[in-house]
């Protein structure tokens, strides 16, 4: 059966070691093989599949003085619908952090100077505030990946969750994708252990309803779904939810305006007349350079992976495939001599989803600034832009003692 499988797709080298296993790991290698999606191989075939966009017109967005002037309105919708139970908040933690430098989870990572102040704990204190706020607890769904998932809950149960209690809280695994070469060919990683790494941050989704722990919180008609790295981020923020929900749209999405034409943030543009997120990397240099006669950039609405999704019109589009991105990477693999082979240069693709895909999906979308010396510090990298020095000065600016 698994010869036969691996034949068709043409991956039979795959079983080179095979008969050397103990029975257990057999199992779960082919535990492995039977959950590969064999349909990303035929992207490589057919790259031409993802490219090619629409036509790109910039979106107008709610700014930040338009959001002060409707506050309260926007501030009593959203703590109601928090109060009913209405909003989960999911945190992206699947990611694995290479530019960090460490393979520990990334919100293990300590931005602590004179004491511990992991960025789990600010998160969590973050959406704290709403708990105060509201009266309630928020449930938080936390994604993980194969690679950090044993860590990222032994590390929340070192710390007593942070003080969040365990009935609002779920920890849930994302899906892997395989690895292949140039020539479409699966890696091993060891004998009996395909190369696999986390699937992108786009299959979040189809991840929690594998995981099946919805039911738990059957009031949910929102997900306010965000990344591990911006410290500063209001989670379930009662105005943001408040305003998606008035506004009628199927989604909402809280961005900075970019601080310069070239700044490396994707921007939500209009394609064909649908809100979409543009990569900074696939924007033409004209666009990225345009300047309005008011001087600012016209397109201008920088995403910070701070998005509202209405459940109803994901459970709608579930079925839809999510544009996949294949990426050139160095895949460390078992050669044909059974010993490991760690490349100088990139010798294969992984492939990725991405959250950003699916606000085209959603088919509408509020875009709504936010102050970003209060609300915006990634941390991507040791040092430099967008570093864990910027986010510590970010975080001593809005009064958190370090
Ligand atoms: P990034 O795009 O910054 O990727 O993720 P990354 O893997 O964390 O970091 P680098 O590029 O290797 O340095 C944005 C958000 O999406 C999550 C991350 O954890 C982060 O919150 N993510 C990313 C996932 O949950 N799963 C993935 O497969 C990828």
């Amino acid at each position: 059966m698994l010869k036969t499988l691996l034949e068709e797709h043409g991956q039979e080298h795959l079983l080179r070691f095979y008969e050397e296993l103990p029975e257990e790991e057999k199992r779960e290698f082919e535990r492995q093989i039977g959950a590969v999606d064999w349909q990303i191989l035929d992207l490589m075939r057919h790259p031409e599949d993802l490219s090619g966009r629409g036509r790109i017109a910039p979106t107008p967005f709610l700014t930040v003085s338009e959001i002060r002037r409707d506050r309260e309105r926007y501030l009593e919708a959203g703590r109601e619908a928090i109060r009913l139970g209405k909003v989960a908040a999911v945190l992206l933690a699947g990611g694995q952090g290479t530019r960090l430098g460490s393979d520990a989870p990334k919100g293990a990572f300590d931005l602590g100077v004179t004491r511990p102040l992991y960025i789990f704990e600010l998160l969590i204190r973050n959406l704290l505030d709403v708990v105060r706020d509201c009266g309630v607890y928020v449930p938080l769904l936390i994604m993980t990946s194969e690679k950090n998932d044993i860590a990222t809950r032994e590390f929340f149960a070192r710390h007593g969750n942070f003080g969040y209690p365990q009935e609002y809280l779920r920890f849930f695994r994302q899906d892997m994708a395989p690895s292949v070469s140039f020539e479409g060919k699966l890696f091993l990683e060891e004998k009996g252990r395909l190369a696999l790494s986390p699937n992108g941050n786009g299959g979040w989704y189809a991840s929690l309803l594998r995981a099946d722990i919805l039911k738990d919180f059957p009031a949910v008609e929102w997900f306010n779904v965000f990344s591990v790295d911006n410290v500063l981020q209001r989670i379930a923020d009662p105005v943001f939810v408040g305003a998606t929900i008035l506004s009628g749209r199927n989604c909402g999405a809280k961005g900075v305006r970019k601080a310069y034409p070239g700044e490396k943030v994707g921007v939500l543009c209009l394609e064909d007349g649908l809100p979409s997120v543009i990569e900074y990397y696939e924007m033409s240099a004209e666009n990225r350079d345009l300047v309005g006669a008011d001087g600012e950039p016209v397109y201008s609405f920088g995403v910070t992976l701070n998005y509202l999704f209405r459940a109803e019109k994901l459970k709608e589009i579930s079925g839809r495939r999510i544009p996949v991105h294949v990426v050139r990477k160095k895949i460390p693999y078992l050669n044909g001599a059974g010993e490991r082979v760690v490349p100088e240069r990139e010798n294969g693709y992984k492939f990725e989803t991405l959250i950003l895909d699916m606000v085209r999906l959603m088919e509408s979308c509020l875009p709504f600034e936010i102050v970003r010396e209060r609300e915006f510090a990634p941390v991507k990298n040791r040092t430099g832009a967008d570093s864990v020095e910027t986010a510590r000065e970010l975080l001593i600016y809005n009064g958190v003692e370090l």
